[in-house]
């Protein structure tokens, strides 16, 4: 196989789970791809500090400016506004594609990044900055392309899902249970970000804009955290058979002129008990959609966490690299990948 020059920003919770799909999973990527990934370079502030997983060494940097020069593809997991945005930017610029999980960046700089993009014909890829481990990027962009979504309910955020789970569940207070949160890798750097809707309200920007194909502002969304939630209101709302949570809504509603208008916004809610939102548990995330013709649709899964993201950003990966080899494996398994098939009538007659 040739090699792909893949250069990673960042080794934190999601950087370092990326790098080791990346080593441990060479071969079979390479088969799925059609070409090796080469882990070129890691770039990190501090190559000594402790990681949560083992890796080489000589692959850490500090020097990101340089890591990028010559790669294939940048995978920017560093998070925040700088460096990530003048490192991205270079990226592009050289010829790179960019395979990222900062909603921050995207939601803040996403015109001037995807205007580069588009003028270079670089890729940028970011299933992993909305919802976690759950596919919503592409389903809204490519999937539900040629439908109408006329409405997108959802929860965006796993740290104060979880925060609010535990709430209701342990009793545990905001402080107590964002603790846990961020020390099993959910919260942001800076978790004002989770429990202040920051997050949650990026997260809604994009995916409005994917839905309604528009661009809507970070400042057209109207934002609220869960830092007046208290846990006399989460038990108040138990007792009478309904469960808070941060929800995002983003929604065409009628204009006063009579035209249709966006509305994106991010709050505290009250949720049925009956409801299937109540049912989202600790770091889960869920995305409600409503479409003309697809009608309800329903996106369940992991919202946060090193290997859950991880995921999200190796599919990106694997489905930028493939634009780059003609004649690859494409989406149907090639001859490498062939496992043996379990003969249907055994799978009906095992318990
Ligand atoms: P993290 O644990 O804080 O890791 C950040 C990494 O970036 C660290 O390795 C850090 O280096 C490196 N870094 C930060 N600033 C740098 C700089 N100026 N120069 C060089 N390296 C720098 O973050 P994370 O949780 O993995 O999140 C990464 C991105 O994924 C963020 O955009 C986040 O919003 C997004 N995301 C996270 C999750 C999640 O569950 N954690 C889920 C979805 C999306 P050092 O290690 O040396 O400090
Ligand atoms: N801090 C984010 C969350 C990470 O809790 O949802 C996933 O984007």
């Amino acid at each position: 196989y040739r090699s792909l020059r893949v250069a990673l920003l960042g080794a934190g919770t999601v950087g370092a789970q990326v790098a080791r799909l990346l080593l441990e999973e060479s071969d079979e990527l390479a088969n799925r791809i059609g070409a090796r990934l080469e882990l070129v370079g890691i770039a990190v502030r501090d190559v000594d500090a402790p990681r949560d997983v083992d890796l080489p060494r000589e692959l850490f940097t500090t020097d990101a400016e340089r890591l990028i020069l010559g790669a294939d593809i940048v995978v920017e997991l560093m998070g925040g506004l700088e460096p990530a945005r003048s490192l991205v930017l270079q990226a592009i610029g050289s010829g790179a594609d960019v395979v990222t999980a900062n909603k921050a960046l995207l939601a803040t700089h996403g015109v001037e990044i995807f205007d580069l993009a588009e003028q270079v014909g670089a890729q940028v890829a970011y299933e992993a900055a909305v919802a976690g481990a759950i596919p919503i990027i592409r389903p809204l962009s490519e999937s539900l392309a040629g439908d109408r979504v006329e409405r997108i309910v959802a929860i965006l955020n796993g740290t104060t899902n979880f925060i609010l789970d535990r709430m209701d569940s342990t009793g545990e207070t905001l402080e107590e249970s964002l603790a846990i949160a961020t020390e099993l890798g959910y919260a942001e750097a800076d978790p004002t970000a989770d429990i202040e809707g920051y997050d949650a309200a990026q997260k809604a920007a994009l995916l409005a804009s994917l839905a309604f194909h528009t661009t809507v502002p970070l400042d057209q969304v109207h934002r609220e955290g869960i830092t007046t939630v208290d846990a006399a209101q989460v038990d108040s709302a138990k007792k009478q058979g309904y469960v808070v949570k941060l929800v995002a809504v983003c929604e065409r509603v009628p204009g006063e002129d009579g035209t249709e208008r966006i509305s994106v916004r991010t709050h505290p809610a009250l949720i049925d008990g009956r409801h299937p939102l109540a049912a989202v548990h600790g770091a889960n995330n869920a995305v409600f959609v409503e479409a003309a013709a697809a009608g309800q649709l329903m996106f369940y899964g992991a919202g946060a966490g090193g290997p859950q993201t991880a995921s999200a950003v190796l599919g990106d990966l694997v489905a930028v690299a493939r634009r780059h080899v003609v004649g690859g494996p494409g989406l149907v398994a090639s001859d490498h990948a062939a496992l043996p098939i379990v003969p249907i009538g055994d799978i009906c007659t095992s318990s």
